[in-house]
């Protein structure tokens, strides 16, 4: 059992304020799901958890089962079993897809065996309708929008994270391809029962991977949190402020933080 817990958090990329005393608790076996308008800091979110440096906090807290974690490395957050799939997964180019599995595993765990690790990886590329090639070559180098939206699943699948945060993961998909990897989650979700903060647009993503809570995220704050029944309101209405019951003077104290 491990809980995320990210109190009052403030932060700033480039002098400007994203992220206005953001609060959010995600613990072991839950699925959060945040919508919001674009621009609102929702990938900023994301990688502030993540160990972005480009990300300045100015103040909060970020705990990984209550130990602050706010000036904690990338790969240090990676080893407490946290994962981000990016809303753009970048090209890297000279590390293939299987060299970088293999390292990332064969660093976090001595009884790594390649044998297992090899089995496990044509298994989930199967799984994913990925072409068997792809593991070989450069990190998303070459890869369509949808390929590297799958190949984030992947990494996911093979490095086994106990908090998973997915960016956008629906977007660029094919219908087919979202049904694949909205069920991947949901096994891998069945199986390592992590919890799950799901950044997305759309309820249709939300059909294959049930949200517990859902959160709606305004002017860098979490606004107003409750059930699936959030979804449809922002479906039938926008970000219409009256409509979803989110009181203007919560919005207009974060404009003015600004
Ligand atoms: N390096 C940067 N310099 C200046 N502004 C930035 C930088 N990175 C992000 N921002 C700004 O921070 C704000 C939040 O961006 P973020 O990507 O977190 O939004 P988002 O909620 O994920 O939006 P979307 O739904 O479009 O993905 C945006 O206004 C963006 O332009
Ligand atoms: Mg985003």
């Amino acid at each position: 059992m491990h809980t995320l817990k990210i109190i009052d958090l403030c932060v700033s990329v480039d002098g400007k304020q994203i992220l206005n005393k953001l609060n959010l608790v995600i613990n072991s076996g839950e699925i959060h799901a945040i919508m919001g308008p674009n621009g609102t800091g929702k990938s900023t979110l994301s990688k502030v958890i993540m160990g972005d440096s480009n990300y300045k906090i100015m103040s909060g807290h970020i705990y990984f089962d209550d130990k602050e974690i706010n000036d904690m490395a990338v790969d240090e957050r990676a080893r407490l079993g946290i994962f981000l799939g990016m809303q753009m997964p970048m090209e890297i180019e000279g590390v293939s897809n299987a060299d970088f599995l293999r390292t990332a595993l064969h660093n976090k765990n001595s009884e790594f065996k390649l044998y297992d690790f090899i089995k496990k990886m044509n298994s989930t590329v199967a799984d994913l309708s990925m072409d068997k090639e792809m593991i070989h070559r450069g990190i998303n180098q070459g890869f369509s929008g949808g390929e590297r939206k799958k190949n984030e699943i992947l990494q996911m699948y093979m490095l086994e994270p106990n908090t998973v945060l997915l960016d956008e993961i629906d977007s660029g998909l094919d219908v087919d391809s979202l049904r694949i990897v909205g069920e991947a989650v949901m096994n891998y979700y069945n199986h390592v029962k992590p919890g799950i903060l799901l950044i997305t647009h759309y309820q249709r993503l939300l059909d294959y991977i049930k949200p517990d809570f859902v959160h709606i995220m305004m002017g860098g704050s979490i606004v107003k949190s409750g059930d699936f029944s959030l979804v449809d309101l922002i479906e039938k209405y926008g970000y219409d402020l009256n409509k979803l019951g989110i009181s203007t003077s919560v919005v207009e104290e974060i404009g003015s933080n600004e």
